[in-house]
């Protein structure tokens, strides 16, 4: 079956088109599209993302991506059925659905006629997690085009989308098969507004066994940035900056113990905090700044230190929850694994204790559309996922 899968949680307009096959603990997935289009230029001046402008740019976004995505996976055809020409009255019904989305609704009525109706089983829409002005937008349009192509509409939890990118696995990111998945497995999603550690007994079967109690990884990660005044998102910022302290003089290092906490790393249970992490790197570079030493050398030795410290808290949390669960496996999801050290770090952590781990593709790490439309599909395969007409943008969803 062909899924077209739209992604609208935060500040990424995602469209993939995705043919998934097999069955639920062998299945079989190809993308025929995947397209991001990052607003991280529009937010940056503001300092992270500003809801109402991810939402307007969501909405002049979906239409053009789109075309671009049919286009790529062959299924915009130059003839062929047409989407028909839209009566007064479903002319009415699209601009009901799209009436808070101006920008969308006018390009829809323009453009989307137009098409032909393309070969897909489905469409599949972020419901949530997320920022819900811009969950919204993506939530229309799905139900727009499914009202129109006739196309069966299936809600996803984006934070289940985190878990299962891992499906689509290349060599360069796992040393790892999908059937080495041995449950019970242990998950771990570290993204922009998720810290939480979940324990699995079988597929599409989520237990959260851990979360942060106050900022999560990703937010830590851009509130540190700002702090030592770096571009947001700060996570690839503050990486890059962290590689360039291994480059240090011992002199500089041996100036400044930074000694940042690590915080509740013994609490033996699965929460995590960070928000006296970032709060230490603040009073430590205002104390810096004060006496007048902070440089670019000390930032990289901060950068270094903060990354540091949230690695080791992450890493054995994890392997705590593996041990107390027996389990083998861990799947871990969400922007933050875009981090090079975090990767490397459980990459070891895996090796030493014997544990399988499953990392997602750098691209498939932060948000997309592909990994929503192969949570659609193992839910389809696993006959767990209902058409639904009526969908209420969620933006606390849980993983359940
Ligand atoms: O999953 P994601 O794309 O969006 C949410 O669902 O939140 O995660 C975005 C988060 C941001 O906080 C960003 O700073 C962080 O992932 N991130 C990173 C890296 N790349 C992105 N954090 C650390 N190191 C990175 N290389
Ligand atoms: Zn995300």
């Amino acid at each position: 079956m062909k899924i077209l899968a739209i992604e609208t949680s935060c500040d990424d307009t995602a469209i993939s088109l995705v043919t998934i096959n097999g069955s639920v603990s062998k299945p079989r997935f190809k993308i025929l599209a995947h397209n991001v289009s990052s607003q991280i230029k529009i937010h940056q001046p503001w300092g992270g993302v500003v809801p109402s402008l991810a939402k307007r740019e969501h909405s002049r976004n979906l239409v053009p991506l789109l075309i671009k995505s049919l286009t790529e996976a062959k299924l915009l055809k130059k003839k062929g059925k047409r989407t028909r020409d839209f009566s007064p009255a479903l002319r009415l019904k699209i601009k009901k659905i799209l009436e808070r989305e101006p920008d969308l609704e006018s390009q829809f009525l323009a453009i989307i006629p137009q098409l032909n109706i393309p070969k897909i089983d489905g469409l599949a829409v972020t419901r949530g997690p997320g920022l819900e002005p811009a969950l919204w937008v993506g939530i229309n349009f799905a139900k727009a085009l499914a009202q129109v192509w006739n196309k069966p509409l299936y809600p996803i939890n984006h934070l289940e989308g985190h878990i299962l990118s891992i499906l689509n696995t290349t060599k360069q990111a796992t040393k790892n098969k999908i059937d080495k998945i041995e449950f019970p497995v242990i998950s771990l999603i570290v993204s922009g507004g998720h810290t939480e550690l979940i324990l699995s007994k079988n597929w599409l079967k989520y237990k959260i066994i851990g979360q942060t109690r106050d900022d999560a990884v990703g937010e830590a990660f851009d509130k540190v940035a700002r702090i030592l005044g770096l571009n947001y998102p700060g996570g690839p910022e503050i990486a890059k900056l962290a590689l360039s302290a291994k480059n240090l003089k011992p002199e500089t290092l041996n100036l400044t113990p930074i000694n940042l906490p690590r915080p509740m790393i013994h609490s033996g249970n699965f929460d995590f905090s960070f928000s006296g992490l970032k709060t230490a790197v603040l009073y430590l570079t205002q104390n810096l700044q004060t006496e007048q030493k902070f440089n670019q050398d000390i930032k990289a030795i901060i950068a270094d230190d903060f990354q540091q410290a949230v690695i080791e808290v992450l890493t054995t949390k994890t392997l705590l929850a593996c041990q107390k669960f027996k389990a083998k496996t861990i799947i871990i999801g969400g922007g933050v694994i875009a981090n090079a050290a975090l990767r490397q770090a459980l990459d070891e952590l895996a090796d030493r204790h014997n544990l399988t781990l499953f990392l997602p593709d750098l691209s498939l790490s932060t948000d997309n559309a592909t990994m929503i439309a192969l949570t659609a599909g193992l839910r389809l395969l696993a006959g767990r996922q209902k058409n639904a007409r009526i969908i209420k943008a969620d933006g606390n969803l849980k993983l359940a």
